[in-house]
């Protein structure tokens, strides 16, 4: 059975921590981060972030070069490989959703950009426009979700790599990226990614290179195990698919204007709710450098 984490937990002194669930998420309290974070108030916000893998603070009031700047407190810009930038911004991807669409985006349980070589460590998303209810943002806590596997899994799962692909796999239209820009169906524009590498492949458990703890690390965006074929993956993979966002592994994170939203991709899933046609959503997303996952 799934057991919450013996992580000791720290202890604050600038900022109030409350959590949101028992796996995951807090709400950070007492940060103006347009008024400047200097380097302490800085480090305690790290620390939140690691010890509770996704968090946020409630009316911030950025503009578009302030949530940049704040991302880059954290490390250098990851760029995502299809999603056309916000004009000027080119470190920033709006997400729009209109009353009018039906299509989400994210809506899939994924960790970002894990098919690249360096996958993005952490994920800021500010709301700019939030609709009346509906639209949150759910999580699972990887951490979790490995430290419940019983130990023949565990030892089944070292030295397996995940194969992550981040274009040909069908979606919920069953076309590609590139496919569905074509049709013109209505999703985030996107950019053709020229020779990036858009498969990669990554261990299927990752050692988080800050916290040194072991965590899943799969999702939509894998294929299959390395060396299998797809159907022999398939069995395992979505076992681990499911058993990953567990109820008791997860946070919801209802969503308000001007909330910022940062959470670790090292470690968690996320999950966009697409439960608010009729209503508009537009959230900027910027993410930040990681490493290869090891
Ligand atoms: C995403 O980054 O996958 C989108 C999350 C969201 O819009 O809530």
């Amino acid at each position: 059975m799934a057991q919450i984490s013996d992580v000791e937990p720290h202890r604050y002194t600038q900022i109030d921590v409350i959590p949101l669930a028992g796996a995951l998420g807090a709400e950070v309290r007492g940060v103006d981060i347009s008024g400047g974070v200097d380097d302490y108030l800085l480090a305690e916000i790290h620390r939140a972030w690691l010890d509770h893998h996704v968090i946020y603070f409630r009316d911030q009031n950025l503009t578009p070069d302030q949530h940049v700047a704040f991302a880059m407190r954290f490390g250098g810009i990851h760029l995502h490989l299809f999603n056309k930038s916000l004009d000027g911004h080119p470190e920033i991807t709006e997400m729009l959703k209109t009353p009018e669409e039906t299509v989400n985006n994210g809506d899939v349980w994924h960790s970002d950009q894990m098919y690249t070589p360096k996958p993005a460590k952490g994920t800021m998303l500010y709301g700019r426009e939030i609709p009346p209810y509906g639209g949150d943002t759910m999580f699972a806590n990887l951490y979790l979700a490995y430290e419940a596997l019983s130990e023949g899994l565990k030892n089944t799962l070292a030295g397996l790599k995940g194969v992550n692909n981040g274009d040909t796999k069908n979606n919920a239209t069953g076309m590609s990226r590139m496919d569905r820009v074509n049709a013109g169906l209505p999703q985030i524009p996107q950019v053709d990614p020229g020779d990036a590498q858009t498969i990669s492949i990554h261990p299927l458990v990752r050692t988080h290179p800050e916290t040194g703890r072991k965590a899943l690390y799969l999702g939509y965006h894998t294929d299959r195990i390395d060396g299998w074929s797809s159907e022999e993956s398939k069995p395992l993979l979505s076992y681990l698919d499911e058993h990953a966002h567990r109820p008791e592994f997860t946070c919801r994170m209802r969503w308000e204007k001007d909330t910022l939203t940062f959470w670790d991709n090292r470690c968690t899933q996320h999950f966009a709710v697409n439960d608010y046609t009729g209503y508009q959503r537009r959230i900027h997303k910027v993410m930040i450098q990681g490493d290869t996952p090891i």
